[in-house]
């Protein structure tokens, strides 16, 4: 129940209506039994500046940013993590008494997705597809880890080799390549893949087609489409071909997740937070 003691929280992001978000804090809340409350504020990008001073002023505890807002809130904030620095996008700010500190937990909550389903990036050789905000979240966290190689193919190549650029600054003993995009079926050493990342927004849509052609990598390899909406072409191949898979809705729990430890210093409710969300998605489509 609400009363004088609840403290609020929410999302930043135009639109955001479709957000998973709330039904998933909220539920945390309430199974932890905090006196929150999370909430959707559609903020348009010429208010992202008020909206922001309005944490400090009406004392919001803490909130996640999605788009359009993930860059553009960084120059209000008092801080942000080193990581957040990197990938020059916060998705979660909190508000420790009036100074506002900016995280990101996208590629950190990537890698525990994979962790929570027994999969090591121990020596493995990955494939990311993309360059965009999404991949390069996903890679920051990627390159922290024991991995044994980096191969990114972006339709845009000039894209790929900034991302790769970028990688190598804060990671130069990591072993990354680039291909072109119409490489991405066959180029050299595409046989020893182990991990497959979609993180391109292909899949998005219905007619969406599978960025990638299964057929040409070894049956052991794991796929990850972080497309949350749907199963995509890509997964549904990945079945067919009796190649383990999974969706981008472990990602978007397990961000959120850590989301909520920054707000609360709590455990989340994984397990409960996965579930609302997929009821959630259901009913949506
Ligand atoms: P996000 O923040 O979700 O990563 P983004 O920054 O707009 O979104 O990046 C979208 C990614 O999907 C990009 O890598 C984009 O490729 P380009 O850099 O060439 O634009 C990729 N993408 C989008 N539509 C695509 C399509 N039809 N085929 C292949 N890649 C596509």
């Amino acid at each position: 129940m609400i009363d004088g003691e609840t403290k609020v929280l929410g999302i930043f992001g135009y639109p955001v209506s479709h957000s998973l978000s709330p039904i998933m804090h909220n539920l945390a809340f309430k199974e932890t039994g905090l006196n929150f409350v999370y909430v959707p504020f559609p903020v348009k990008p010429s208010d992202l500046e008020g909206a922001t001073q309005a944490l400090r002023t009406l004392g919001i505890l803490g909130i996640n940013v999605t788009i359009p807002h993930k860059e553009k809130i960084i120059p209000y904030l008092d801080d942000i993590s080193p990581e957040a620095k990197i990938i020059g996008a916060v998705n979660t700010v909190v508000n420790r008494e009036g100074r506002l500190i900016g995280y990101n937990t996208d590629g950190e909550g990537f890698v525990q997705s994979l962790r929570a389903k027994g999969i090591s990036l121990d020596q493995k050789e990955i494939l990311v597809l993309g360059a965009g905000g999404a991949a390069l979240a996903i890679c920051v966290s990627l390159v922290k880890e024991k991995i044994k190689r980096l191969v990114l193919i972006n339709r845009t190549y000039s894209k790929a080799i900034k991302l790769a650029d970028r990688l190598k600054g804060i990671a130069p003993r990591v072993n990354i390549e680039v291909f072109e995009y119409s490489e991405r079926n066959t180029f050299p050493g595409h046989n020893r893949i182990n991990l497959l990342i979609n993180a391109t927004s292909l899949g998005m849509h219905d007619e969406d087609p599978a960025p990638i052609n299964l057929q040409n990598f070894p049956s052991s390899v794991y796929v990850y489409d972080i497309v949350y909406h749907r199963k995509t072409k890509l997964l549904e191949e990945a079945e067919k071909r009796g190649m383990m898979h999974q969706g981008g809705l472990d990602m978007l729990v397990f961000q959120g997740a850590l989301a909520f430890e920054i707000w609360t210093g709590k455990k989340a409710p994984l397990y409960k937070m996965k579930k609302v969300a997929e009821e959630s998605l259901r009913r949506k489509t």
